[in-house]
């Protein structure tokens, strides 16, 4: 049976993950859960941000259930580098899978888009990028001050998480893949990226290519999302451009990513896309479909496609019955869940 981690983290993390785990163990009776006390509680208690015993045993987990990471009483950055990116680094999940769809019932900001018009993947390099952590500040707090922040790119890096776009794709109705970066200024990143691309795409001619500037993405995901159907994108382009791809269908509290290491040497991690929510925390009013679809996308990871399914669809009725404008409760949302699963 599936041994699974879970780090409920900062904010609505513990509400969402709660229910995300009701509906997974509702499904797929029998995992174990070992929790782990992260985040900025922890790191106020006892300075610890993520201990290196703790993540010796996360490594015998089969995957990870993350909710969010990062409070307003802890600095920026602490959190979020040294617990949510040293977990997809050090597991090397350079695949952040981030699927977008337009679901029935859900109300999208853009008028006449029909649900089911929108149903896109974003695959995000997870490893690498600006989120290296290369660079460095010189004369600090003076005038002269100068800060560097570098991107890292590696011919590796960049060709498996294309070729990881292409497979998906391939196994797609659409088989479309849409590299998005901007080659037009980031030369030197950019082209590699178009080089590694060029080089998937030869080995995958059943399979449509296309090429956009991240600011032309930008505007398409908000004019036409119809249009995409697999994004290979680095990895700030991808957090930015799945919160876009996110608002145009149906909001962040519906969108779930899967931080994944496709050769399984080191666990996988699903996570909402969104963050802590600390305007909302603690009042109950998350919405957990986010964090639900996350769990989906375990199971789908834990070879559990059938069970993966059902979750799908007890999420598609809960949507179709939700009235607009109508006050969620995060438990209540949760319960439904589990009880047509
Ligand atoms: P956020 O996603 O936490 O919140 C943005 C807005 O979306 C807020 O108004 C929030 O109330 C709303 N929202 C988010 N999730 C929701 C849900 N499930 N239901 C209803 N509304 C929801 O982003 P932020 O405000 O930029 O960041 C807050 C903190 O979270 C920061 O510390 C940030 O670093 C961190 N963060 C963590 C993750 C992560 O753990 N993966 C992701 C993003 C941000
Ligand atoms: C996300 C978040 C993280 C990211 C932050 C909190 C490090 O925004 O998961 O999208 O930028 O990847
Ligand atoms: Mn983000």
């Amino acid at each position: 049976m599936a041994r699974i981690a879970v780090v409920a983290g900062d904010g609505i993390g513990p509400e969402v993950v709660a229910q995300a785990r009701k509906v997974i163990d509702t499904v797929a009776p029998g995992f174990s859960y070992t929790e782990y006390d992260l985040g900025a509680a922890r790191y106020h208690r006892t300075g610890e941000i993520l201990p290196d015993s703790v993540l010796d045993e996360l490594a015998g987990h089969d995957a990870i259930l993350l909710g969010a990471v990062g409070d307003p009483s802890v600095p920026p950055g602490v959190l979020e580098r040294g617990l949510l990116l040293k977990l997809r680094f050090v597991f090397d999940q350079y695949v952040n899978l981030r699927p977008s769809r337009l679901w029935p019932g859900t109300a999208s900001p853009l008028g006449g888009v029909k649900p089911g018009e929108i149903d896109l993947i974003c695959v995000r390099e997870g490893t690498e990028g600006l989120y290296a952590g290369a660079g460095g500040t010189l004369h600090r707090d003076t005038p002269a001050e100068v800060a560097t922040e570098e991107s890292l790119n590696t011919r590796h890096g960049v060709e498996r998480v294309i070729r990881d776009a292409f497979a998906r794709a391939a196994a797609r109705p659409r088989r479309k893949v849409t590299l998005v970066h901007k080659t037009n200024v980031l030369t030197h990143a950019g082209g590699l990226w178009a080089r590694a691309f060029a080089a998937v795409a030869a080995e995958h001619p059943d399979v449509e290519t296309e090429y956009q500037h991240v600011d032309a993405a930008a505007m398409f995901l908000v004019t036409q999302p119809q249009r995409y159907d697999v994004i290979v994108t680095d990895n700030l382009f991808g957090d930015i451009l799945t919160d876009i791809a996110a608002a145009v269908t149906g909001g962040i509290g519906l969108a779930a990513s899967g931080c994944i290491n496709p050769t399984g040497a080191k666990p996988s991690m699903f996570e909402p896309v969104h963050g802590s929510a600390p305007d909302i925390a603690g009042k109950g009013v998350a919405d957990p479909v986010a964090a639900v679809l996350s769990g989906a996308l375990l199971l789908e990871h834990l070879g559990r496609r059938e069970e993966a399914e059902r979750v799908l669809g007890a999420v598609a009725a809960e949507l179709s019955a939700r009235t607009p404008g109508a006050p969620l409760r995060t438990a209540d949302v949760g319960d439904r869940l589990a009880s047509t699963v």
